[in-house]
């Protein structure tokens, strides 16, 4: 697989087999992914990767807390601004439409959306958690370095034939994931990947999302 073909084919898959991916693959993902770059070489990315019984004693652990908490704990940073504009608030919500439409949900039907959102906290069955971490002290260009890693390592995914969802859904719970993982207190939850094999036959994973085209966002000039 080249570059391209790993951008092309990475994808937010949200259903997964239950296959379990094993640890020398997963160890040969977060590692390969080092070579992200950051700037000043600070590397800044925290990762933890849980399966098993421990991601099975995770999931129950938030289970059991969902009914007095069917919003999660809160977020320690906005995962959007207040009153997004546009053109971001458009793009974001056709997402979300052609999303639902892949599983005929339609906008009034919010339990079933709802119930669709909470598969998130079951890492839409992924065998593998995985949770990036970021020092309080660090700032936007820090959180950009992680974001880099993260790429790599859903790219680094797709050569070893998995697929994978970022989630920053999983900042809503972030108190019972740092308690679960011990995190020490400089350590900020930023978001958690879903990592596994893809189910090809589940119609979700049938969303091919759109992309603004280069235009819109490319400005070249003196070529
Ligand atoms: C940092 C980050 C966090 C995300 N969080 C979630 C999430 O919590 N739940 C989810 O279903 N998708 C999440 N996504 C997936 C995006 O919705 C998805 O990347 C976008 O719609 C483009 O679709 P594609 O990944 O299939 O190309 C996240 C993506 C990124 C990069």
């Amino acid at each position: 697989m080249n570059v391209s073909d790993a951008i092309d084919s990475r994808m937010s898959c949200r259903a997964f087999l239950p296959t379990p991916v094993p640890e020398a693959t997963v160890r040969a993902i977060l590692d390969g992914a080092r070579r992200a770059p950051s700037g000043g070489n600070v590397q800044p990315w925290r990762v933890y990767a849980i399966t098993g019984t421990v991601l099975a004693d995770f999931l129950a652990r938030v289970r059991a807390r969902l009914p007095a908490n069917p919003r999660g704990e809160g977020s320690e940073y906005e995962i959007y601004p207040a009153g997004l504009g546009e053109p971001y608030r458009s793009r974001r919500s056709k997402c979300a439409e052609d999303m639902y439409a892949t599983i005929q949900v339609p906008r009034e039907d919010k339990m079933a959306r709802l119930l669709h959102f909470a598969r998130n906290f079951e890492f839409f069955g992924a065998p593998v958690a995985l949770f990036f971490c970021i020092d309080r002290q660090l700032g936007p260009p820090q959180w950009s370095d992680v974001g880099m890693y993260m790429q790599s390592v859903m790219l680094l995914a797709r050569e070893h034939g998995l697929h994978t969802c970022a989630q920053e859904a999983w900042s809503m719970w972030y108190r019972t994931v740092g308690e679960f993982l011990e995190l020490p207190p400089e350590l900020m939850l930023f978001a958690g990947m879903a990592l596994g094999h893809r189910d090809e036959q589940a119609p979700i994973n049938r969303l091919r999302t759109d992309r603004a085209p280069l235009e819109e966002f490319a400005t070249l000039r003196g070529f």
